[in-house]
């Protein structure tokens, strides 16, 4: 199982979700609303003739658990659906889940997934 934890831009959320329920793909998800930065560490605005820094932005931050061999498939829904091109596209990371129990039942992993 692995855990793709997702930073897209806010307006492509709705994007992304709509893709990955038509791909059958719309399991669990948490989504956030975070600040962040990336590499460029924020933007320089103008406001009144006074040059500022801003150095977070808010972002969307989106973690779904899926079974291995739904990962390529996801990254890519999300990379399709949350890229416009440009610096703030966003950024995936993915990592390994050691183990998933459905509180109801009991089930465990891909059984609780
Ligand atoms: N190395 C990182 N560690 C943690 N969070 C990150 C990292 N890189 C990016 N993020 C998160 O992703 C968001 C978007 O990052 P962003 O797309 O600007 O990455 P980037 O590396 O600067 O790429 P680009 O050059 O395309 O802008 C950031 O606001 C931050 O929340
Ligand atoms: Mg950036």
């Amino acid at each position: 199982m692995k855990h793709i934890k997702a930073v897209i831009r806010p307006e492509k959320l709705s994007d992304v979700r709509e893709a990955l329920d038509e791909a059958g793909c719309s399991g669990g998800i948490m989504v956030s609303e975070i600040m962040g930065q990336g590499n460029q560490k924020g933007i320089i605005q103008a406001w009144r003739g006074e040059k500022y820094q801003v150095d977070l932005l808010p972002k969307v931050m989106l973690d779904l658990v899926v079974k291995d061999e739904d990962l390529e498939t996801v990254k890519k829904i999300i990379i399709d659906n949350a890229r416009v091109g440009e610096i703030g596209d966003g950024k995936i990371f993915v990592y390994n889940v050691e183990s998933v129990t459905r509180i109801r039942t009991g089930e465990e992993d891909n059984d609780a997934i």
